[in-house]
């Protein structure tokens, strides 16, 4: 069964060089080793990784500012897409949002990241701009894309974001 693991200061080490593979794996312009550390240390930034019987799969990383939560890291090993596992991530960090009655999650994707595109809007974001020549290693567009909750009704249909686990 999946489970979530909190990635924290006191935990890190064990799981940082399964965490900058999968990253390196998944990303042109990966997040170094140095950068992760930077998150975990940093008090704003969040880290789960899903993983099944020890083995980690995936993995979060987003701030918790006042209103609002910034996804900034998603990432599943190429071997384990397509079963649900970054369904599962968002699923946990929407529910914390909800949960904090934050009023909304933002997140920039590449245009061309269409799959990520899709999940996104599967649980419920929408287009909210676009960032003109947004990444510096290919000068492609980041579309912004926003999930708002009203009041303390989240807009998303919460029995969507389960994964196959
Ligand atoms: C984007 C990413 C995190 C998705 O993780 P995942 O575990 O494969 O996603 P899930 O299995 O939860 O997918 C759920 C749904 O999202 C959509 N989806 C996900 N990846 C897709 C793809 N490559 N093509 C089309 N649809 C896709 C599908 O609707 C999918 O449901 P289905 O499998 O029943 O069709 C993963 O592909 C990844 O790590 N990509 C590289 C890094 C990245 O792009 N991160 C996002 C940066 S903004």
């Amino acid at each position: 069964m999946i489970s979530l693991l909190r990635i924290t200061a006191e935990n890190y080490e064990d799981h940082l060089e399964r965490i900058v593979e999968i990253e390196t794996l998944s990303f042109s312009s990966p997040w170094s080793r140095a950068g992760f550390i930077r998150e975990v240390k940093n008090p704003l930034s969040t880290i789960w990784a899903a993983s099944i019987d020890g083995s980690l799969l995936g993995f979060i990383c987003y701030w918790v500012l006042d209103f609002e939560i910034h996804l900034l890291d998603l990432a599943v090993h190429p071997k384990e897409r397509r079963k649900g596992v970054g369904r599962f991530l968002l699923g946990h960090m929407i529910k914390e949002a909800v949960s904090k009655a934050l009023e909304s999650i933002w997140l920039e994707v590449r245009v061309s990241n269409e799959g990520a595109v899709k999940l996104y809007q599967e649980l419920g974001f929408e287009q909210a701009g676009i960032r003109f020549k947004y990444y510096d290693d290919t000068g492609e567009d980041a579309l912004v894309m926003r999930l708002g909750f009203s009041g303390s009704l989240p807009v998303l249909n919460c029995s969507n974001v389960g994964g196959r686990f």
